[in-house]
């Protein structure tokens, strides 16, 4: 027997003139299909649009932000996923370097558990454990990072 969902809702935003166009298709309050082109390679951040599609219902907030491309405040933005086996950004990362004096990608595994599963972003993170890579942690658009845990590397 085949589900049939219902109420399916396109919004879209656009402004020819910046030559941007976004657009999400959301079906029973869920994020079904998002589409954003920019001419300015302004684009939101995945790891945060990823996250919406597995919520089983969108808060007005975040369906309004669906098309601004921001997500809204108190939402961290965690940067490109780096670990995807336990989904933790770039951002996160480099400020968990930064702040808790990381120096190793074994520090960074015992602290936020990336790089310890499959092992496959251990040499991404071990690039951002490199001291001159630091600064290229770009400014964050909101104040968050509350999944970074106090921790003790040994
Ligand atoms: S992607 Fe990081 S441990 Fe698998």
């Amino acid at each position: 027997m085949q589900h049939c969902r219902e109420n399916p809702q396109w919004q879209e935003y656009q402004d020819p003139g910046k030559g941007n166009y976004r657009a999400a298709l959301i079906v029973d309050n869920q994020l079904e299909t998002v589409i954003f082109i920019s001419a300015d390679n302004q684009l939101p951040e995945r790891s945060w649009l990823t996250s919406l599609f597995i919520k089983e219902q969108l808060e007005t907030p975040e369906r309004m932000a669906l098309l601004t491309g921001i997500p809204p405040l108190g939402v961290p933005d965690v940067g490109i996923i780096v670990c995807a086996c336990f989904n933790v950004g770039e951002k996160t990362i480099r400020t968990a370097i930064r702040e808790k004096g990381l120096k190793t990608h074994q520090e960074v595994g015992l602290c936020l558990k990336a790089g310890t599963n499959c092992g496959s972003c251990v040499p991404e993170i071990k690039t951002c454990c490199k001291p001159k890579n630091l600064k290229r942690l770009s400014p964050r658009r909101h104040e968050g990072h509350e999944d970074l845990k106090p921790c003790r590397p040994e």
